[in-house]
């Protein structure tokens, strides 16, 4: 199994351009990737949902080859090897070299074959193509540039091979993590990342959320065939009403918020703990707290010629 990190990764620690992923990067490696590993199993349980019913209506044949972009542990890079079977393969890349160690580590103690993960950046580096499909679960909402990371995975497709992402919409329709964003805006005094100097996780997770703005980029990044099924869920934050709260605090808009507040975060933390309290007490259930999300399956196919 492939888990080496390019030269080209490694010497990406200085953050330079607004244009690279140095900061972003680096957020995915170190905060974001401690937090993942946190509430793992909401991650799992909740985006696993949008995964597993987007693979059971457009199942990969045996025999495909499959890239897994920005695939974080890996379950879904595993789920796809298992489809596309013996004679296909899935390649998890992700630019997080701690998620890829992970998910190489598990899928190895697994047993399972067909799956392989390498470290690098989907918008600058090699992809090692050529793939017949480009999968990803909420991978390709954090580039700086999209509109090159989407060119530059098109051109590790085949003639005719197809992308399919899964991105979040609006956040309205978002309440799993919205409603705690609301909540915490009214307390705690929002500070931007410009304004701050902590690494953050790039555009965002609604950033991909408008069908007209990604689809114009996608036609600017040269696919065809365009297309968007929404997909809606209710998705657990929580099997206690304390969970959920601490995963409200800790991820998504609303954690950003908390992180960025610096001296605010303790001054105003049991103000905010009652006020998440009392805004996800009401989505409470005998089996946890739980909560709406919608997504888009997007799909665009490299052309034939
Ligand atoms: C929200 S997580 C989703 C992870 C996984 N697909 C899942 O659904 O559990 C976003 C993932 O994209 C990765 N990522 C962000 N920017 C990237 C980039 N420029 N190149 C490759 N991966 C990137 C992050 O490291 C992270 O693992």
């Amino acid at each position: 199994m492939d888990t080496t990190t390019p030269p080209e990764a490694a010497a990406r620690a200085a953050p330079s351009a607004p244009s690279d992923n140095a900061i972003p990067i680096e957020a995915w490696n170190t905060i974001l990737f401690e937090k993942f590993c946190r509430f793992r199993f909401v991650l799992t349980q909740g985006l696993s949902d949008h995964s597993t019913e987007l693979l059971r209506r457009r199942p990969y044949p045996a025999g495909t080859r499959v890239l897994d972009v920005g695939c974080g542990f890996g379950d879904t890079t595993q789920q796809i090897a298992r489809q596309a079977g013996p004679g296909g393969t899935a390649v998890g890349v992700d630019c997080a070299s701690n998620f890829i160690e992970a998910a190489a580590r598990e899928t190895a103690e697994s047993g399972l074959q067909g799956a392989s993960f390498f470290v690098a950046d989907v918008q600058a580096d090699d992809l090692r193509g050529p793939y017949d499909a480009a999968f990803s679960r909420f991978g390709t909402m954090f580039f700086n540039l999209p509109g090159l990371a989407l060119r530059n995975i098109r051109r590790a497709l085949r003639p005719g091979g197809e992308l399919t992402m899964i991105v979040w919409r609006r956040r309205e329709d978002n309440p799993w993590i919205h409603d705690a964003e609301l909540c915490v805006r009214e307390i705690v005094p929002v500070v931007s990342h410009e304004e701050s100097n902590q690494v953050h996780c790039g555009p965002g997770p609604f950033s991909m959320a408008s069908a007209d703005m990604v689809s114009d980029m996608l036609r600017a990044a040269g696919y065809e065939r365009i297309s968007f099924e929404r997909y809606d869920t209710d998705i657990c934050l929580g099997r206690s009403l304390e969970d959920a709260v601490d995963f409200a605090m800790a991820l998504g808009p609303a954690g950003e918020i908390i992180r960025l507040a610096g001296e605010d975060r303790q001054k105003r933390r049991p103000q905010v703990v009652a006020a998440l309290r009392k805004r996800l007490g009401t989505s409470l259930r005998a089996d946890g707290v739980w909560m709406g999300s919608s997504s888009w399956f997007v799909s665009a196919r490299n052309p034939a010629h």
